[in-house]
């Protein structure tokens, strides 16, 4: 199991790419731009931790945000950024995050963004077992409204809705292990109606089969073990502010090295 958490830029992409060639081909070629020191045509495993820099002046700007660096294994990793852009491309993402499992990345994503004493989750009862019990148990701990609504009970999530505190609302689609599908459109389109996000765990999926992002979600979340084999994966679109807010919280705490 690999495990990291990161977040990425996303590239300029040719919208004519089809999955297949971004599977193969994005993120790869680090060398090129300078963010991994290689000739290496294939993309080089780095299983190190520590980053060294060549002088200085290298550091100095580095520190001062002027150049772009590894530094040390649990803020970044050249091997992981390359599954993150690519990750990023497959699912027209904004930004990556590659975390240590599944669960790592749903906790890292609701804790980055409903605020403790404050916020409201809507979640399903189709969801998840794991991630549905960390809501119910903890999130409620900490202050957190939770309320469960039936799958594809669109006019009970209306009424949730218009109670007007609701911060995220969490799904995964298709669901494990029944299999059932929401319709992310309609949903993101409430949802946004009343200021809320949504996240949805897309794990049976896989990216090639269903792109949230593209239907209206703001943020996506995979058990990477099923269908990728190896990591897991938190991604986001249009809210950079969010996405900084889970790098920031997140990416310190949980990144680890690929093996
Ligand atoms: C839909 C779904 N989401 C999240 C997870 C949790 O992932 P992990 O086991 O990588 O923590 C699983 C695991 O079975 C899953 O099936």
């Amino acid at each position: 199991d690999a495990g990291v958490i990161a977040a990425a830029t996303a590239l300029k992409r040719d919208a004519t790419l089809s999955d297949e060639t971004l599977a193969v081909h994005a993120g790869e070629k680090m060398g090129k731009n300078g963010a991994m020191d290689t000739d290496s045509i294939a993309t080089p495993i780095v299983s190190g931790t520590t980053h060294w820099f060549k002088s200085s002046g290298d550091l100095v700007a580095f520190k001062e945000g002027r150049r772009h660096s590894f530094e040390y294994g649990r803020y970044g990793n050249p091997t992981v950024k390359v599954l993150e852009d690519k990750i990023s491309a497959l699912e027209r993402a904004e930004g990556t995050l590659v975390t240590s499992s599944g669960m790592n990345a749903i906790v890292a994503t609701l804790l980055a963004l409903v605020p403790p004493g404050a916020g409201h989750v809507v979640t399903t009862t189709e969801c998840y077992s794991e991630a549905r019990a960390f809501i119910r148990d903890k999130l409620s701990k900490m202050g957190i409204k939770v309320t469960f609504v039936e799958l594809n009970d669109m006019e009970t999530l209306k009424a949730v809705l218009d109670q007007g505190d609701v911060t995220l609302f969490y799904t995964d689609c298709p669901t494990n292990p029944h299999l059932k599908c929401i319709d992310i459109k309609l949903v993101a389109d409430l949802c946004h109606r009343r200021g809320a996000l949504v996240c949805i765990d897309s794990t049976l999926a896989s990216p090639i089969n269903q792109k949230p992002l593209t239907l209206g979600a703001d943020i996506v979340v995979h058990s990477a073990t099923k269908s990728s084999q190896d990591a897991s994966v938190a991604l986001r679109r249009s809210s950079p502010e969010y996405a900084r807010g889970i790098t920031t919280l997140a990416a310190p705490l949980v990144r680890t090295q690929p093996t």
